[in-house]
């Protein structure tokens, strides 16, 4: 069984200058990327499955989308300081990270998605979490597809509402991205227990 979460950024650039300055300071929002990806490497050994952050940089002048597998050598992330200088890394050299950028537009790489996996869209509007049976097939193939600092455009929402998909909730509140993946988590790790 694999786990997505696809994040869309209309702020980050694949190859401006970034240090960890200007990271903490807001450039682009990355910190709301690097809190994802060190909820990640946590929950990746806890998991026992392959995770998958892709973050779709949707600015005009990129378009792509940055797919990266959770590895062990995310293992070593203690602290936020440490994800981002990670994030900042493997934006600028993701093979290091086995991971790629690749040109798409978003609504193709939702149908990819689709055509192998189970598409959840978090928003506090959808059906609760807990409620979903497709969720806690041991040996489905799950793709979240959540908002970063802003929620999904319209034109990301009406790609999105063309598929086969599943809104879902983790309840009314709204809640950071990085919290929803912790939650969303929690929720997987806890059927795996029961
Ligand atoms: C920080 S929020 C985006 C902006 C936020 N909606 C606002 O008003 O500021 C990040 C994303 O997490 C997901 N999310 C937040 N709360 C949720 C909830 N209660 N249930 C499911 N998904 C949620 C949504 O996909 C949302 O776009």
């Amino acid at each position: 069984m694999s786990l997505t979460f696809l994040i869309p950024s209309s702020t980050i650039r694949s190859s401006t200058r970034k240090n960890i300055k200007s990271v903490i300071g807001g450039q682009e929002r990355l910190d709301v990327i690097s809190r994802c990806l060190l909820n990640l490497a946590r929950w990746n050994n806890r998991l026992g499955k392959e995770i998958r952050l892709f973050v779709y940089l949707s600015h005009n002048l990129e378009q792509k989308v940055l797919e990266i597998p959770i590895s062990k050598k995310m293992n070593t992330l203690q602290s936020e300081i440490d994800s981002t200088h990670m994030s900042i890394e493997i934006l600028a050299n993701p093979q290091e990270y086995n991971a790629d950028y690749i040109d798409i537009s978003f609504k193709n790489l939702l149908d990819n998605l689709n055509k192998k996996s189970s598409i959840f869209y978090l928003t506090p509007n959808g059906l609760l979490i807990n409620k979903q049976k497709e969720i806690s097939k041991e040996d489905s193939t799950l793709c979240f597809i959540l908002g970063s600092q802003h929620d999904l455009s319209d034109e990301q929402e009406e790609a999105l509402f063309n598929l086969e998909y599943t809104p879902t909730s983790i309840g009314e509140k709204n809640y950071l991205a990085s919290h929803v993946i912790t939650i969303v988590c929690n929720h997987l790790y806890n059927l795996n227990e029961g």
